[in-house]
């Protein structure tokens, strides 16, 4: 039986290190669903698996939303903060700055936890990555990039280092993909990195509707790359779809990928307790 996790913001404070401030107020809907599906997976797998958090976009630990004060824990001290913490945790970061305010962060306040923090470009540190990942765990890996600038193949690499690995991705198709779309539909474009395939364009140029939605039909090729990789089907309706909340204009999917059933009952509980009420305060 998983304990309910009450349902709050988890809060930092300014340390003087780096804060990124410029975060539209829907991060903290996308820092729910982590929280709550961190939570639920790491403390529904406890004392039955050896559990592994692996963020391999894991930005600075802390940042602010936009023209407020408040400071809020990013997804790496979110997955250190539940109430059963994983058994290890690697945490990767590009930004040198992000990644030294990461550590000092990590150093200073969660030092009994088990982190491996790894600096760069977590594709050019995928062995690293492997190899701190124990091969009879289960691993919940956050793919949480600013576009859709990445390669599906690492993805498949990090998903036979342990005996699972769950991917939860953001997808940040309305974001970029859209924007773009004339850039992706020429060849070799960051697409067919993101689907590891080219011949998305010609189901795209040959849909039936041409009023279809070009990120919703990005987000299921996606899915159906990840089936290709053995994962189950991931439908459209189980992913949340993320907007902004002065104009509802669409951001990004949040969507989880697993091969194993029991994660879904997790996420769909997650879908029905992180209903983005915050609209209704703003
Ligand atoms: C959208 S932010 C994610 C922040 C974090 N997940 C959070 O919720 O607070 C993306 C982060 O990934 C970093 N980044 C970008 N490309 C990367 C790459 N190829 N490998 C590792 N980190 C990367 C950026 O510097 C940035 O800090």
């Amino acid at each position: 039986m998983i304990l309910p996790m009450e349902n709050k913001t988890l809060w930092g404070e300014d340390d003087g290190l780096l804060i990124p401030d410029d975060l539209g107020p829907w991060t903290e809907d996308k820092f729910d669903l982590i929280r709550l599906y961190c939570h639920l997976f790491s403390s529904g797998m406890k004392n039955i698996w050896t559990r592994v958090y692996v963020d391999l976009y894991a930005g600075s630990g802390l940042c602010r939303i936009k023209g407020r004060s408040q400071v809020l824990l990013g997804s790496p001290l979110i997955a250190l903060s539940v109430d059963a913490p994983f058994d290890h945790y690697i945490f990767c970061e590009n930004d040198p700055e992000r990644f030294l305010a990461l550590k000092a962060r990590v150093d200073k306040d969660y030092s009994t936890h088990d982190v491996r923090l790894v600096p760069g470009r977590f594709e050019d540190r995928i062995n690293e990555i492997c190899s701190g990942i124990p091969k009879n765990s289960l691993a919940l890996c956050f793919v949480d990039p600013f576009d859709c600038d990445f390669d599906i193949n690492n993805l498949q690499t990090i998903s036979k280092a342990a005996k699972g690995v769950d991917f939860l991705c953001l997808l940040a198709l309305q974001m970029d993909a859209k924007r773009n779309i004339q850039h992706y539909l020429q060849p070799e474009s960051k697409i067919d990195r993101m689907l590891g395939n080219t011949t998305w364009r010609d189901r795209w140029n040959n849909r039936p509707n041409p009023n279809d939605d070009l990120a919703k039909f990005l987000a299921e090729e996606f899915a159906t790359s990840m089936e290709g990789m053995g994962y189950l089907k991931t439908p459209i309706h189980q992913m949340r779809k993320v907007k902004t909340y002065d104009k509802n204009v669409p951001l990004y999917y949040l969507a989880l990928f697993s091969k194993h059933q029991r994660a879904f009952k997790l996420w769909e509980q997650v879908l029905k307790y992180s209903t983005p009420q915050r609209n209704l305060f703003e």
